[in-house]
């Protein structure tokens, strides 16, 4: 067994981000049938809440098969900021990451601002664990971070009685005050999300860590559940009822978290790229191994086999708490759908890849009740459809959905191409960038995107991928 050692310090997160980091821009070429095998990437959000979880806990967590991308290295950053001792270690080739977490010592004020880079589920969830101590924190981001809501975490926190200052429009930077907070304990509240938002309902949770009482949160739809079943891995009751699509949860504080060994399984996410080109690209067959199952990240899967698509799970394991499996995919005549309002929180960050696959289909996609798309990481409906637009494919945009119009002789024998030759600005977008690039895989004139960097956030491996599959894909300095 090959191991080497080193702490997390800057240094380190900087090699590790330099080795990882796609910079500039790339493009994508017309491309002959995808084949062979390949892993998914840890799941982005499992690996967030690794580091913050172990960060917190008492004890000394070990976390395998993490999602080396920028945003989880920007956790990695500011758990350490907050005070936990964090290190990495090399094993045969496979990151291993070692946390001494703060445990009944507790999160500290930090000495630095807590830059959370590009990623909202960092920062909404670390403000969460961030509030239930009595310290004060100044959380930043990027460009693109700075522009989202906060007010969606910061209104139930501020009903906990966590105070804060933040720039206009409740956005970063924030500052969490709670070093002369006079009670030791935030409040227990009641709470119903308007939005469907597993980053709400974990911050909210996360705080009730450190509130008096229990808290309670009313989904209406059910959101990604990894926050739940986590805690529950590292020794927190969370208990959870099923009402109709949504549930209620509810955490008893204060309440601490025991150490607990987590393996990363792979981002059925970020998986969703090679899915959707084998699906479109005539002739190709390929496998992607290990992706994760849980019925609330599985929308997409379900909705490209509703539109033909030639989808097949073996290999269902348990892995890391989670079911996984092996994901077989062929060329497939797909036809459009309405995708139903209902399912999506179960495939909220995959809406720009389906478009492509929808680009593809005979007659209509239609995609409604999608409005929170428009505050992810850029405007994703707008986005995206100035990326199909640019590219010759018909798109409605409505205030909270699309529908996407196939190619027109898509039934026939011929294989259709879209008219491409777009150079597609990502906004500082990783799954705009991906999405573009795989559409340039099925067009007459290469598709080029502005910028590349950003897809090192969820996907540092991805040109290595999909170039393995067969992809033409090149990148410029
Ligand atoms: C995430 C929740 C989703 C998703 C994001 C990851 C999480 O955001 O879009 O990429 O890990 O909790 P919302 O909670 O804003 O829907």
């Amino acid at each position: 067994m090959k191991k080497t050692s080193q702490s997390v310090n800057e240094e380190t997160v900087t090699s590790i981000k330099t080795d990882t980091m796609i910079k500039g821009a790339a493009s994508a070429v017309k491309s002959e049938s995808l084949a062979g095998k390949v892993a998914a990437p840890g799941d982005k959000s499992m690996s967030h809440r690794s580091i913050m979880f172990g960060a917190m806990a008492e004890g000394t967590t070990q976390v395998r098969g993490l999602l080396e991308g920028d945003d989880i290295l920007a956790t990695v950053g500011a758990m350490k900021a907050l005070g936990a001792d964090i290190t990495r270690e090399e094993i045969d080739g496979e990151g291993v990451w070692t946390l001494k977490g703060v445990g009944a010592a507790g999160l500290k004020s930090p000495s630095v601002h807590v830059d959370c880079g590009n990623a909202g589920t960092g920062v909404r969830l670390i403000m969460g664990a961030a509030s239930a101590y009595n310290i004060d924190a100044t959380f930043i981001g990027d460009a693109s971070l700075t522009k989202r809501p906060m007010a969606r975490v910061l209104d139930p926190l501020s009903e906990m009685g966590v105070e804060y200052e933040s720039a206009e429009g409740k956005r970063l930077p924030v500052t969490i005050k709670g070093k002369n907070r006079k009670a030791n304990f935030l409040k227990a509240i009641d709470y119903t999300p308007p939005h469907a938002s597993a980053q709400v309902k974990s911050c909210i949770l996360l705080a009730a860590l450190g509130a008096q009482g229990e808290t309670v949160v009313r989904e209406k739809v059910l959101t990604r559940d990894h926050t739940e079943n986590m805690l529950e891995a590292f020794g927190v009751t969370v208990d959870r009822q099923e009402v109709g699509a949504g549930q209620i949860v509810r955490l008893e504080g204060p309440a601490a978290l025991t150490a607990c060994d987590v393996v990363v399984p792979g981002d059925p996410s970020s998986a969703a790229f090679a899915i959707v080109a084998g699906l479109i690209v005539p002739g190709s067959d390929i496998i992607i191994e290990n992706v994760m199952m849980n019925p609330t990240r599985t929308g997409l899967f379900e909705t490209l086999v509703e539109m033909g698509g030639w989808i097949r799970a073996d290999n269902f394991r348990k892995f890391g708490g989670e079911v996984i499996a092996d994901i077989h995919v062929k060329h497939s005549r797909l036809h459009g759908i309405n995708v139903p309002v209902e399912r999506a929180a179960s495939m909220i960050d995959e809406y720009p890849i389906l478009t492509v696959a929808a680009a593809f289909a005979h007659g209509t996609t239609v995609m409604d009740g999608i409005g929170e798309l428009r505050v992810k990481e850029s405007d994703r409906i707008s986005a995206t459809v100035a990326m199909l637009r640019q590219n010759g494919i018909e798109v409605e945009e409505r205030e909270d959905g699309m529908s996407v119009t196939g190619m027109p002789k898509v039934l026939s024998s011929d294989v259709i191409y879209a008219k491409g030759g777009g150079h597609v600005i990502t906004h500082h977008d990783h799954r705009i960038a991906m999405s573009a690039l795989v559409l340039g895989l099925m067009s007459e004139t290469p598709i080029s995107i502005d910028d590349r960097s950003m897809i090192a956030t969820s996907f540092p491996e991805f040109f290595e991928q999909m170039e393995s599959l067969g992809a033409n894909m090149s990148v410029k300095a």
